[in-house]
């Protein structure tokens, strides 16, 4: 039995802070393209943005995988055992988690990692009321740095690492293959990782997954640099900036930008930027695979897909890999 005030206790609290949050974005602005990492979309107010995403009409992804897994989530339980220590990866909301959790058998202990503290703790009063034998053991961190994960009370049988949503999605190939391998190291050998994954499919839906008529995810791309405004003191204009979603068929992935729309001169930590008009900031990817590339993707980290479930219009699947 675990409650909430358990649950907060047991927080491991890794945040990324503000000299970590500089360092990064004064990177990217150093590129050429110049880039900044998507995982700072996510701070309070960006959280509750993307939530706002998911329920936009255009954006098919969280509808679909919610589905599938309720569909799936019987074969699942059953394919991955019982007592797990379930780990995810980017746990947002956690509303996908309570139906796979509910699904388990006698699950030991859930971790979720997520960069934004005000929806970790969110979602961890609300599991933690909803499944109560489950030990709640939440760590905010970004996912991609080593953490190490707290051991449960009662052992578990094996890790399982569920990274849903097409999260993957959102790192360039390199950084896909390197997350995936220190993902096999996590998961030990016994260990496996249910993913989700967003399947390539007519360029238009998924276009206008990213440009919902209502401008939520627009909102969305902007309150990036509204945060950093505020974290680490920049003054990017945001009425000078646009979002603009397009997706390339050749890379199978969505390339998401903010571009500006005059010449104009920022300062971020006491560095001057400039921007030229129609200058394009990269501020994420979200690819999309075929069964093929996905295969081969895993295969370049050690992992090899042992289970997969599809649905089909819009084309979405949950793949369950293990150690090669
Ligand atoms: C975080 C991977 C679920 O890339 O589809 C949604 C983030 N960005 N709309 C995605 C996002 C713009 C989303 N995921």
């Amino acid at each position: 039995m675990s409650t909430v005030s358990d649950a907060l206790e047991a927080l491991t609290d890794l945040q990324p802070d503000r000299a970590r949050v500089t360092a990064d974005i004064l990177y990217g602005l150093s590129q050429r393209p110049r880039q900044l990492p998507s995982k700072y979309f996510y701070d309070a107010r960006g959280s509750a943005l993307f939530e706002q995403i998911t329920r936009q009409p255009e954006y098919y992804p969280t509808r679909t995988e919610l589905q599938l897994l309720e569909q799936c989530a019987a074969e699942i339980a059953d394919v991955v055992g019982p007592r797990l220590h379930v780990v995810e990866l980017g746990s947002g909301s956690g509303r996908k988690t309570e139906r796979l959790l509910h699904a388990l058998a006698d699950p030991v202990a859930y971790t979720p990692i997520e960069i934004s503290r005000a929806a970790l703790l969110a979602s961890i009063a609300r599991l933690a009321q909803a499944l109560p034998a489950i030990e709640m053991l939440p760590v905010c961190a970004d996912f991609t740095q080593p953490v190490d994960l707290p051991a449960p009370q009662r052992p578990a049988a094996r890790r399982l690492l569920f990274f849903p949503g097409s999260t993957l999605g959102n790192f360039a190939e390199a950084d896909a293959v390197a997350l995936l391998q220190a993902m096999r190291q996590t998961m030990g050998a016994d260990g496996m990782a249910l993913i989700g994954i967003d399947l390539h499919k007519d360029p238009a839906l998924i276009e206008a997954a990213y440009n919902d008529a209502a401008g939520v995810t627009a909102a969305f791309t902007l309150n990036l640099l509204a945060r950093l405004n505020r974290e680490i003191g920049s003054d990017f204009d945001l009425d000078a900036f646009q979002h603009r979603a397009r997706y390339s068929v050749p890379r199978l992935r969505i390339e998401t930008e903010l571009v500006s729309t005059r010449p104009q001169r920022v300062h971020v930590a006491g560095r001057q930027v400039d921007f030229t008009e129609g200058e394009a900031m990269i501020v994420e990817y979200s690819h999309k695979y075929t069964e093929a590339s996905f295969a081969a993707l895993v295969a370049s980290a050690g992992l090899r897909v042992t289970a997969q479930w599809h649905a089909s219009a819009p084309a979405f699947a949950l793949c369950l890999l293990q150690p090669a």
